[in-house]
């Protein structure tokens, strides 16, 4: 089965927990939270006590994406405010293993993300230390862009790096109801969907349309 998860950047921001309240209702498994930094990422969303006033009102599984400079700092934060998943990207990390294991030890679930340029290559060595992989299928920072199909390779590479191990491979960017089979089809678990889900139509049929 394959997971939704609605990204909350394509939300109406002066609604977010009414926003992420709809998705729940209709039908979404978790719920994708992009944190920029305005540093890392030319773009700026929210912090910890957003992410804290929203796990007051949801039971979704919070996927906390870090797109930030030093995530070691922020980590503890993440943890506090309720997230069950942190993810933070390779290029961010100066000791990887180190801070998947700082992830881990503060008993939330460790993902690393790659950027379309970063090789999978990355992971060998920290297989047995992850819970996700998160393929970026576009440049990290913002919403509504182009998917890159050269990432579906990657996806399938992964897939077979992963082999039995209880890893699940997320896809994050330009996700809607054309790419959404092609990262299935090369293994993807998971689907981050920001404007496929907030934009045009009804989050039912937006939601069910790319399940
Ligand atoms: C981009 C974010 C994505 C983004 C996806 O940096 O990581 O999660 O919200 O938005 P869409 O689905 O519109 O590409
Ligand atoms: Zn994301």
């Amino acid at each position: 089965m394959v997971l939704i998860a609605p990204s909350l950047l394509a939300a109406d921001f002066g609604h977010l927990s009414a926003e992420a309240a709809a998705v729940a209702a209709a039908g979404a498994d978790w719920l994708h939270l992009d944190i920029m930094d305005g540093h890392y990422v030319p773009n700026l969303t929210f912090g910890p006590a957003v992410v804290k006033s929203l796990r007051g009102d949801s039971r979704l599984v919070f996927d906390v994406h870090l797109m930030v400079e030093k995530p070691e700092q922020m980590i503890p934060w993440f943890v506090d405010a309720g997230a069950d998943i942190i993810t933070v990207h390779a290029e961010t990390c100066r000791h990887l293993d180190r801070t998947l294991q700082q992830i881990r030890d503060l008993g939330k679930k460790a993902g690393v993300s790659l950027n379309p340029s970063t090789s999978e290559s990355v992971l060998e060595y920290v297989l047995d230390r992850l819970d996700l992989v998160l393929v970026m299928t576009v440049n990290p920072g913002f919403g509504g862009q182009k998917f890159i199909p050269e990432q579906l390779a990657k996806i399938r590479r992964l897939k077979k790096m992963i082999a039995s191990r209880p890893i699940l491979l997320e896809a994050d960017g330009g996700i809607n109801r054309e790419t959404a089979p092609l990262c299935r089809a090369a293994g993807a678990d998971v689907l981050v969907a920001g404007s496929a889900v907030f934009g045009n139509g009804n989050y039912v049929a937006n939601i069910a349309a790319l399940r």
